[in-house]
């Protein structure tokens, strides 16, 4: 695959430009596959013909698999979660709703929110990683505007995600730090006012130079906001409860940050899964070290379809506060998914809200490229607006402005 920049450096940063609009090359069975997969279908919808040819299918077609497996994606709904997968097409659902190749990485962008003036850089393979493991900016501008603005912070801050919602809700975010180089670099190149600091938390030294940045960058001010999305890998949910792995993990080192810097407020995402971890003792024995730093806490499990992304994506965010104060509900404002018995059954909630946002309205602006193909930069045409979706991503229409006229 090339990518070749076909727009000069000079006329970059304008309306016209769209960035990272290349897909995954697909092996000649995998294009099978996608070729036969209708929209909103799965690998149930592959002839025996084609099964026969892949191991994995056969295993999934004798004992079952997810059915969002091979799926080729639904316009007229929001896309299942964009994971770190979205260059195959069996982990997930990311086939084109209408073109025979996989999503590319602006429309999974898209799908999770990023405006169109972001943009990723770094390998390709850590690009799909900085897209699918980013809290969909939308969504952490949900919940940004229910905290007091100020000053702050983002540790495992990856592309920049919840750094992008909270800076779009008015926060200030003055330092962020990652362990991983491509993620430093497009953190950094998409916000050129923050410092950022590559950082392996895990290493003491290593912590301790970037508490170090830290101080030096406050010069004195107030820390309003400590946020940050750690990784929690390592936690099953059954698994023994191990103090000492608990005390090294990087969801508990990050309460050592607390503890030196004592911020008005945390703000930590996580995937719904740590409600289980160690039979529920991870979250709880999170919430009371908080709480023995005087912290108040309030979990909050949101649906990021209500709150304007084109995707069913679930997130914890675990919000504690050293002020006493009792944090509002993020306003919902979009119905939501609910699950039936199979992803057939699917269906918008009757609610009373507007509908969420679709894929289609998503992405459906976006040039046709064939699979393997498309370019880093390329040239691109207001005429092609289809959707107030799409005019909030190029930045031509309001936050507000988009969900006043979807409410109308
Ligand atoms: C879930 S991602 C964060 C996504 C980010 N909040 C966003 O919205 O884009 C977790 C990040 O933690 C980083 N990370 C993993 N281990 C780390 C360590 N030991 N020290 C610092 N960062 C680490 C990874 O590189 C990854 O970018």
């Amino acid at each position: 695959m090339t990518l070749t920049t076909i727009i000069p450096d000079a006329v970059e940063q304008t309306e016209k430009v769209l960035y990272n609009h290349v897909c995954a090359t697909l092996s000649e069975l995998d294009m099978e596959v996608v070729r036969n997969v209708p929209p909103g279908g799965n690998w149930m919808n592959l002839p025996e013909t084609t099964v026969a040819k892949s191991a994995r299918l056969t295993q999934i077609k004798k004992s079952g698999g997810r059915t969002t497996y091979y799926g080729r994606l639904n316009g007229t709904m929001p896309s299942y979660t964009v994971n770190t997968y979205f260059n195959r097409p069996g982990n997930g659902t990311f086939i084109h709703p209408l073109q025979d190749r996989l999503i590319s990485m602006r429309e999974a962008a898209r799908l999770q929110s990023f405006p169109d003036h972001y943009r990723f850089r770094g390998s390709l393979s850590s690009r799909y990683k900085q897209i699918g493991n980013a809290v969909p900016p939308l969504l952490a501008r949900s919940i940004g505007t229910m905290i007091r603005k100020g000053l702050g912070i983002d540790l495992f801050c990856g592309a920049g995600g919840l750094s992008e919602g909270l800076e779009q809700a008015g926060h200030k975010i003055i330092l962020a730090s990652d362990s991983n180089p491509h993620m430093c670099e497009t953190y950094r190149s998409n916000n050129p006012k923050t410092k950022v600091i590559q950082t392996d938390i895990n290493k003491s030294e290593d912590a301790n130079i970037l508490l170090e940045n830290i101080e030096s960058e406050l010069q004195g001010r107030t820390l309003k906001l400590l946020a940050g999305g750690p990784p929690c890998q390592g936690f099953s949910t059954a698994g023994k409860w191990n103090p000492n792995d608990v005390r090294n993990s990087l969801l508990f080192k990050t309460l050592d940050f607390v503890r030196a810097l004592e911020p008005e407020y945390v703000l930590l995402e996580n995937v719904p899964g740590i409600r289980s971890m160690q039979k529920g003792k991870l979250l709880k024995s999170l919430i009371e070290s908080l709480e023995a730093e005087e912290y108040t806490t309030q979990i909050y499990i949101l649906k990021a379809e209500q709150f304007g992304v084109p995707q069913r994506r679930r997130r914890v965010f675990i919000v504690a506060n050293r002020i006493g104060i009792s944090i509002r509900d993020p306003d919902v404002r979009l119905s939501s998914i609910a699950r039936g018995k199979t992803r057939y059954d699917a269906h918008i909630d009757v609610d009373g809200l507007p509908p969420p946002v679709t894929v289609s309205e998503a992405i459906s602006d976006l040039p046709v490229i064939t699979s393997g193909e498309g370019h880093d930069v390329v040239e691109y045409e207001t005429k092609w607006l289809n959707s107030d979706y799409q005019r909030l991503m190029r930045g031509m229409i309001s936050f507000k402005d988009f969900f006043g006229k979807r409410t109308e």
